[in-house]
Parts: C-alpha cells; sequence; structure tokens
C-alpha cells in the first residue's frame, strides 16, 4: 500500500508518497481501507519532530480516517467486512489502509458521506470527552472556544449549541468570526483586537464563562481564570501559546473554579477515560445529535491524500475554515 511518510523532521515538503508494507489485523483489530484521513495540529508537530507517536502506534500520521471494513482481527464482533465506517486513531490515517481497535471503530452518522466522515471522530471525541464528560457542560451554561474557526472549534460551537449552552467564540478575523456566528456562536471576540475577558463578560451581565475549550496553554492561562465564572471549568487542550504560564490559585479558590489540561492521543483504548469508553459515549449521545443536522462536519477544504504536503501547509497558513480533508 501507499502511505504519507515523514522524510525527517521539517516543514510540509518533508511528507512523502510512498509504498509501505502492506497491513493485517492482530487479535481485537479491523483493517480498514480508508477512504479519507483528515489533518489536525497535532500532525504540524509530529512533522516537525515535536510530538512523537505513542508506543506501539504507526509513524504514519493520522489520527482520523473514514473507510471500508476490509478484514477483521480474531475476536472482533460487532463489525462486518464490508461497513462503510470512521475510526479515531492513535496514528496511521494518512495511508490507504489502516488497522484500528475495534473499539474506536464508528458506523458512519445518519446523513454524513464516506469521505466527510473522516473530518470526525478526532474532533468530536476530543470536545465530548473534554467539555462534555470532564467539564460537564449543560443547558443554559456559558461556553467560551477559543479558536472557534478551527476544527475543534467548529464541532465545539456546534455541540454547545447542541446541549443548549450559550457559545462565545475566538477567531482571527472579522470573516471567520462571522462564519463562527452561521454554525451557532453567540458571541464573537477577534483576539487580535478585543479583550475575550471583557467581551464574554459585557455579553454575559458580568457571569463569565462556565466552562472554557482552550488551544493557547501559557499565554492564555491567567485571562483564561479571570473570564471563569464561580465554579467555572477551564479545559487546556492545547499549546499553542506556550506550555508555561502563572496560575494565581488564589482567583481560582475564590471562584472554586479548576484548571484541568488533557490529551487524547496518548490515552489507553480500555479503561476508565479510555478511548473506547469516549467512543462509546460519542456513539451513544453524540451520533442522534449528528444524525439530527445539529452537529456536521465542517469542511474547509479536500485535498488528495498524496499531496498532504499542501494540506499541511494551509493549516498552517491559517487558510481553512474547519477541516481539511485527505482524500484518497
Ligand atoms: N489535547 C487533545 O487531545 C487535542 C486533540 C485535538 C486537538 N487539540 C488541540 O486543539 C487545538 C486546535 O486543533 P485543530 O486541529 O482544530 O487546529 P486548527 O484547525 O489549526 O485550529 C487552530 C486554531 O487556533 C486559533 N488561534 C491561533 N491563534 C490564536 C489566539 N491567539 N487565540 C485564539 N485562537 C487562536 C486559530 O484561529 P484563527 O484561524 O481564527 O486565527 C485556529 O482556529 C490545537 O492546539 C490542537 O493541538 C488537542
Amino acid at each position: 500500500m501507499r502511505a504519507i511518510t515523514i522524510s525527517q523532521p521539517g516543514g510540509p515538503e518533508v511528507l512523502r508518497w510512498t509504498e509501505v508494507p502492506d497491513l493485517s489485523p492482530r487479535p481485537g483489530e479491523v483493517l480498514l481501507t480508508v477512504a479519507a484521513s483528515a489533518v489536525n495540529r497535532a500532525d504540524l508537530l509530529q512533522r516537525q519532530g515535536f510530538y512523537p507517536p505513542p508506543p506501539g502506534a504507526s509513524e504514519v500520521p493520522g489520527l482520523e480516517c473514514s473507510g471500508t471494513v476490509a478484514a477483521l482481527g480474531e475476536g472482533v464482533t460487532g463489525w462486518q467486512v464490508g461497513d462503510q465506517v470512521c475510526a479515531l486513531l492513535a496514528g496511521g490515517g494518512y495511508a490507504e489502509q489502516v488497522v484500528v481497535p475495534a473499539e474506536q471503530v464508528l458506523p458512519l452518522p445518519g446523513g454524513v458521506d464516506l469521505v466527510s466522515a473522516a473530518g470526525l471522530p478526532e474532533v468530536v471525541c476530543t470536545v465530548w470527552s473534554n467539555v462534555v464528560q470532564l467539564a460537564g457542560l449543560s443547558a443554559g451554561d456559558v461556553l467560551l472556544v477559543h479558536g472557534g474557526a478551527g476544527g475543534i472549534g467548529t464541532a465545539a460551537i456546534q455541540i454547545g449549541k447542541a446541549l443548549g449552552a450559550t457559545v462565545a467564540v475566538t477567531a482571527g478575523s472579522a470573516e471567520r468570526l462571522a462564519r463562527c456566528a452561521e454554525l451557532g456562536a453567540d458571541v464573537t471576540i477577534n483576539y487580535r483586537d478585543q479583550d475575550f475577558v471583557d467581551e464574554v463578560r459585557k455579553a454575559t451581565d458580568g457571569h463569565g464563562a462556565d466552562v472554557v475549550l482552550d488551544n493557547m496553554g501559557g499565554s492564555y492561562l491567567d485571562r483564561n481564570v479571570d473570564v471563569l465564572a464561580t465554579g467555572g471549568r477551564l479545559v487546556v487542550i492545547g499549546m499553542q501559546g506556550g506550555r508555561k504560564g502563572e496560575l494565581d490559585l488564589g482567583k481560582l479558590l475564590a471562584k472554586r473554579a479548576s484548571v484541568a489540561a488533557t490529551g487524547l492521543r496518548g490515552r489507553p483504548v480500555t479503561g476508565s477515560g479510555g478511548k473506547a469508553e469516549i467512543v462509546a459515549d460519542v456513539r451513544a449521545r453524540l451520533w442522534p445529535l449528528v444524525a439530527e443536522g445539529r452537529v456536521r462536519p465542517i469542511i474547509g477544504s479536500v485535498v488528495p491524500l498524496a499531496e498532504a504536503s499542501r494540506a499541511h501547509q494551509a493549516l498552517e497558513n491559517g487558510e481553512a475554515f474547519g477541516k481539511v480533508l485527505l482524500k484518497v
């Protein structure tokens, strides 16, 4: 089969469309013929040499895909050869074939075509596990989503709205904020020239955000704590603004608020907080919202997999709104 490999750490040009050995499923795994994969910001870091795959995962990038079940490993139940599915991966999605634990496979949700489904698993599992399972977002809460125009952000806006929250977003241009508003964002904040703490407080009569989904990390830590409502929950999932920041515990204590940081890729498959648990909950509680059309994949562009370097460039330049898909 052919796959995108990283010839050496570096820019988008180090991605190569190469011949690699065929795969076969081990016990408990499913072999998929990949229809499409999608680019995640983590893939850019992996390409640069800053985010190695977890132990045992493929060296080929790609954290999600859609495709057709081609073979079942020993002991797999619930899937049949020929099923059209999408899957959450620890790596290996930028390829014509991938193997994945059966528990990380999802049926295509109603109303979503095979290629577009590639843009769902990583972002919805990330948003669901953090915003819903960990931070317990509920109807009437205020959710602040940083980077609302990105892959994660466009999913978080829709999930927040579907669950009855008021959603505030930050993005880097008026045009991108207008598109976030079309997806349902109630409060739009340009991070280049507006203070998100002031804007969220203004829009919520001083209440603040009950839940913050943050992609920036260190550079936003103090202001994210400032924007939290009493009892608020800040969940950091990205470190685009650095790994370190100063946390004023006094502010946190006064608000009875909490700060968490989580990663999805390195989680075990089974056990509490494992990928199987997240995928099962997404299937049970989020897939019906997708089938109703209340949450859908937001596709910025579709690029041939062999031209993955062009797709990485697009994400790096901030050109994409939503997901960039890689079609086999
Ligand atoms: N922990 C996990 O398990 C996990 C899983 C998946 C993703 N992530 C993280 O989630 C983040 C988003 O991932 P993605 O794949 O959706 O990437 P993406 O589509 O490239 O989105 C990145 C976003 O960052 C925004 N941004 C840049 N500078 C900003 C600033 N100063 N303030 C607020 N937002 C800013 C961009 O906004 P504009 O384009 O409007 O400028 C863009 O929307 C990344 O940090 C990624 O590493 C974490």
